[in-house]
């Protein structure tokens, strides 16, 4: 069981990235293998539209994302942990999405070799928003949630979180838990 963690803010021990880890945990004490990526350190350019992935589903931009694609389709859950940056989510984590793009066909259908590692793989998703409103978020939920739900992926839930500064929500231990027991969940088949 391999669960991935994509950690999609620039601020390393930030809030995201401590609530990722949290999820991990619940991974790891649910048996998981684990592994994390962060966004920020790895160059990720955005997607070109450039329809060559349609016929071939491999992406030809020369960057580090084509290593995440294989990441992506050996991992059994994805837990993806990103802040709200203008209202959406941050220009590290639509990159990276955007690219998702490689493993489709022309139709949006899963490229038939990855189809089956695809199907059913778990999303989970973490976000943190400086507005004491979590719902400020609710864009960014709603673009891995339609993503999910058009690509019969397996949606596992989102932990919503609010908090400013950098490892405020350490202290905030009800969304620890929530993000722990996400983690479990990814874990879980
Ligand atoms: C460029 C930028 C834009 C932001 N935009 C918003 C926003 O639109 N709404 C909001 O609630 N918080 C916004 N924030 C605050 C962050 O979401 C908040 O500080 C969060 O805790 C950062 O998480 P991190 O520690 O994981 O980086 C913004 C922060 C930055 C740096």
């Amino acid at each position: 069981m391999k669960v991935l963690g994509i950690m999609g803010s620039p601020r390393v021990g930030g809030n995201s990235d401590v609530l990722l880890d949290d999820a991990l945990a619940g991974g790891k004490e649910a048996g998981a293998q684990l592994e994390k990526i962060i966004l920020d350190r790895l160059k990720i350019s955005g997607c070109k539209d450039c329809k060559k992935c349609n016929d071939t589903g491999l992406c030809v931009l020369k960057d580090d994302m084509p290593e995440i694609h294989n990441k992506i389709l050996e991992a059994d859950a994805i837990i993806h942990s990103v802040p709200v940056y203008f209202w959406s989510m941050t220009a590290q984590m639509k990159a990276y999405l955007d690219r998702w793009c490689a493993l489709f066909d022309a139709e949006w259908k899963w490229h038939k070799a990855y189809y089956p590692k695809m199907k059913g793989k778990r999303i989970g998703l973490i976000t943190v928003c400086g507005d004491p409103d979590v719902h400020t978020a609710d864009p960014i939920v709603h673009s891995f949630k339609s993503t999910v739900d058009m690509t019969k992926m397996k949606w596992i839930g989102a932990v919503m979180a609010s908090a400013s500064e950098k490892g405020d929500i350490v202290r905030d231990a009800k969304v620890r838990e929530q993000a722990f027991e996400l983690g479990s969940k990814a874990a879980m088949p």
